[in-house]
């Protein structure tokens, strides 16, 4: 038994910064991957070479995928990241992107697929819920072994929020948030909670509604900053938590986009819900008591994913 073995598709940076935070854990060897000449090669190195200082011995490696060469170097990989895909550019709507995706994605999952039948795939690529579902229909995977990340980071931008808005630490706060990761996304402020108290009971309705549209427009914010890309730090920190609780079988409850089976009254398709997340990936869809409004919005979140899958053919 060696260590386990992470394939990380995409060596821009969410998929850079992925491979550094499991680096730096050291539990895990790296393959980054990528279409461009020696990207994916010069980060690797770069990333070895750190080890030295920072004091991790993971074998990272980086190759050049073309023309159906290099795949094979994800061979029996124990878990993927999928982070490869265009962004969006001025003047391209969202169906440019989800087809243009749809490709980059397919492509990959026939060849994890083939070279890594037992992985672990979790979907970053955006529109991140449907290409979760493409990445699952591709691959043929059991539905617990195709999970996609959004709730982790749209959670995680609600907390740090409330935390400036208290003036508390962000490590005091809680929050969870459902459905697809855009404007459909559903936060709960009654389960948003301050060492343990409902926001609900610390701040105004208004100031909620502000601080809920702001997680909503959380990636755009940070686009409109950039100007030439997105976020990538806090995406990958979200990334990486999820693979904690797979290698670890930590059994953690994470926001995750999961395949619904009935669940939520939802049926065939992906959507953000809390998981159970282990060893063997999705363990369990923890089903939370939600009030009308808020299972409403969750279902209308899975309808607007519908409408892409219905784009992509599927
Ligand atoms: C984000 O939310 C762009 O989906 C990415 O930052």
């Amino acid at each position: 038994m060696g260590r386990k073995k992470i394939g990380v598709i995409g060596a821009g940076f969410v998929g850079a910064t992925t491979a550094q935070r499991l680096a730096e854990r050291n539990y895990a060897d790296i393959v980054l991957a990528d279409v461009s000449e020696f990207v994916a090669e010069g980060k690797a190195l770069d990333l070895r070479q750190a080890g030295a200082i920072v004091g991790y011995d993971a074998n990272v490696t980086g190759v050049t995928v073309k023309d159906g060469v290099g795949y094979e170097a994800i061979a029996d990989a124990d878990i993927v990241v999928m982070t490869a895909g265009i962004v969006r550019k001025p003047g391209m709507s969202r169906e440019d992107l989800l087809l243009t995706n749809q490709k980059i994605v397919g492509g990959w999952a026939e060849q994890i697929a083939r070279y890594a039948p037992n992985a672990i795939v979790v979907v970053v690529t955006n529109p991140v819920d449907a290409m979760t579902q493409w990445m699952w229909h591709v691959t043929r995977f059991p539905a617990r072994r195709v999970i996609g990340q959004a709730g982790v980071l749209d959670s995680a931008r609600l907390r740090a929020f409330v935390a400036m808005e208290l003036g508390v630490s962000v490590q005091s706060v809680q929050a969870i948030v459902l459905g697809a990761h855009g404007d459909q996304m559903v936060p709960l402020p009654r389960y948003t909670t301050v060492a343990g108290v409902p926001i609900t009971e610390l701040l105004s309705e208004e100031k909620i509604g502000a601080l809920v549209q702001r997680t909503r427009e959380g990636g755009a914010e940070i686009v409109n900053l950039l100007k030439t890309g997105s976020a990538f730090f806090a995406p990958s920190a979200a990334v990486v938590e999820m693979i904690d609780a797979i290698v670890f079988d930590q059994k953690k409850i994470l926001p995750c986009i999961a395949y619904l089976d009935g669940e939520y009254g939802i049926h065939g398709v992906y959507a953000g819900v809390p998981v159970r997340l282990g060893a063997s990936g999705i363990e369990e869809i923890v089903q939370f008591d939600l009030d009308a409004a808020e299972l409403a919005a969750l279902q209308k979140s899975a309808q607007a994913v519908r409408a892409l899958n219905r784009v992509m053919g599927i």
